[in-house]
């Protein structure tokens, strides 16, 4: 996959937009919504900005802030030249403002107000549950920043280092994204929310991040690849459902960042999969055919596919819990309200009201799983799983390819839906990966098979050694088959002094 196929195939259909507008990059803050037009914003910004780089330097990567890193910019919202790449030391990295163009006469696609003109302005009854929509996605995207943070000092490669940063940087300017929305549209409770999300801190007892996933930390690289597909992949999903929103600024916005997300499930699917592929090759190489031979693969310095698969479990289970209860109000609130879509809403052959829909949610009911009936409008949030599950697929099964080019009988698979969740419909029903519902003590017997233990995470932790020699590539993890921007294999993406 490269760059621009992983455009094409991440950013849903139904908000894909090829028009260009131009931003402008002589101001401090690069944008594209004339905010050299809008004085008493554009101060508000400057003014939020040195508090953004304080946040930065405290809890952005540790160290290489003075290291020249090669980096994508986005110049621009036109799919096929959005960005610009060059040497860049990130904390002088041109965060801005970027806004999918407008479409003319466009209307509120879903719920009460569906065929209204969509709203350019904040709808003053919603108020409250829009500015609450915008602070929930705008946290998220600093918190894996601090999550990530460590991780530069590990790197398998000056490469992947380099995807790192680039997707660090990025979930930074989509927290710039969403706090110009606070402070454009919501004054002064604008202004507090976005210096709140300066504040917060993943994992922090007193003041954490908002959803529980972005308090999890992300220890180790196969972490970070498993979190940027699994979980990167909530954000696309999320995001996909905002971009839908009858709020046009809040829609506009999130159109731009899917394009930028392209890369962060690009960067997670290929890092997993380059796992898989030294996995695989270093078995053969050894001629080992039983991928649960796992002391004589970890000898060989390469994951085994069943601790993959434990990982992957872990990841999938922590995202799953981040779409909320299945069957919600809060959900169903903001579909109706019109402040936030289905995914591919617009592509969707029904009314988009849902008034007399139902939809079918699998619930626990007296110890036993049952598929339920339930209207639609309540199961919103249950659609948007069932959808990122769907989403979620295709690069397990590119992943699967790999395993079969080799010969190795393995399948990595999702687990039920059910299996290890902290909220919603099977919260507290302990369910195997195969959807039996368990009792307590078989899930305490049986869950270290599951998800990671003390020993597999160590095992990990031992592979974490930093391979910083260009072109050079940890044992555990196969080089790309392509370099960024058509870069060469010896390519030195980050000049560490
Ligand atoms: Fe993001
Ligand atoms: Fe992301």
């Amino acid at each position: 996959m490269s760059d621009t196929t992983e455009t094409l195939t991440e950013v849903p259909e139904s908000v894909r937009s090829d028009a260009f507008v131009e931003v402008r990059t002589d101001d401090s803050i690069p944008n594209n919504v004339d905010l050299a037009s809008d004085k008493q914003l554009q101060r508000a910004l400057e003014s939020w900005h040195p508090g953004y780089l304080d946040w930065w330097k405290d809890m952005g990567p540790d160290g290489f802030q003075d290291a020249p890193v090669y980096l994508r910019t986005a110049v621009g919202v036109d799919p096929q030249g959005w960005a610009k790449f060059g040497y860049v030391k990130m904390p002088e990295y041109r965060w801005g403002i970027l806004l999918a163009p407008k479409v003319e006469g466009r209307t509120i696609p879903c719920g009460r107000h569906k065929g209204e003109p969509a709203w350019q302005e904040v709808p003053g009854e919603y108020r409250s549950l829009l500015r609450r929509l915008i602070v929930v996605q705008g946290d998220t995207e600093p918190a894996s920043v601090e999550q990530q943070r460590f991780l530069g000092k590990s790197a398998p490669s000056l490469y992947d280092m380099r995807n790192l940063f680039q997707v660090n940087v990025e979930e930074g300017r989509h927290l710039w994204a969403m706090v110009y929305l606070l402070v454009k549209y919501f004054g002064k409770d604008g202004r507090e929310e976005a210096q709140a999300l300066l504040e917060r801190r993943s994992g922090q007892q007193d003041n954490p991040r908002i959803l529980g996933a972005f308090n999890e930390r992300t220890p180790d690289w196969l972490s970070f690849f498993m979190f940027t597909y699994f979980t990167d992949r909530d954000g696309k999903m999320q995001l996909a459902a905002l971009a839908e929103s009858g709020f046009d600024p809040l829609s506009r916005s999130c159109r731009f960042m899917l394009t930028e997300e392209a890369h962060h499930l690009f960067v997670g699917e290929t890092g997993v999969g380059r796992t898989i592929e030294a996995t695989c090759a270093a078995m053969n190489k050894a001629g080992i055919t039983d991928p649960y031979d796992v002391e004589r693969i970890r000898a060989l310095g390469v994951v085994d596919l069943p601790l993959l698969q434990r990982k992957a479990n872990f990841h999938m289970s922590v995202t799953r819990d981040l779409f909320g209860s299945e069957i919600s109000s809060n959900g169903a609130e903001a579909f109706s309200t019109g402040l936030k879509g289905r995914f591919n809403e617009a592509q969707l052959k029904d009314d988009h009201q849902l008034q007399d829909a139902l939809y079918t949610v699998t619930r626990v009911v007296d110890g036993k799983l049952v598929d339920e009936e339930v209207p639609a409008l309540r199961a919103i949030n249950c659609r948007l799983l069932d959808d990122y599950m769907a989403d979620c697929q295709g690069g397990i099964d590119r992943w699967n390819k790999v395993i079969e080019k080799a010969g190795i009988h393995f399948k990595i698979t999702q687990p039920h839906k059910g299996f290890n969740r902290k909220i919603g419909e099977f919260k507290g029903h302990p369910i195997s990966p195969a959807g039996e519902l368990l009792t307590p003590a078989q899930w305490a017997e049986r869950a270290g098979g599951w998800l990671p233990n003390a020993a597999d995470m160590d095992f990990i932790n031992s592979l974490m050694k930093p391979c910083t020699e260009a072109g050079q590539y940890a044992s555990w993890i196969a080089p790309p088959r392509m370099g960024i921007n058509g870069q060469p294999g010896e390519f030195e993406y980050v000049k560490i002094a």
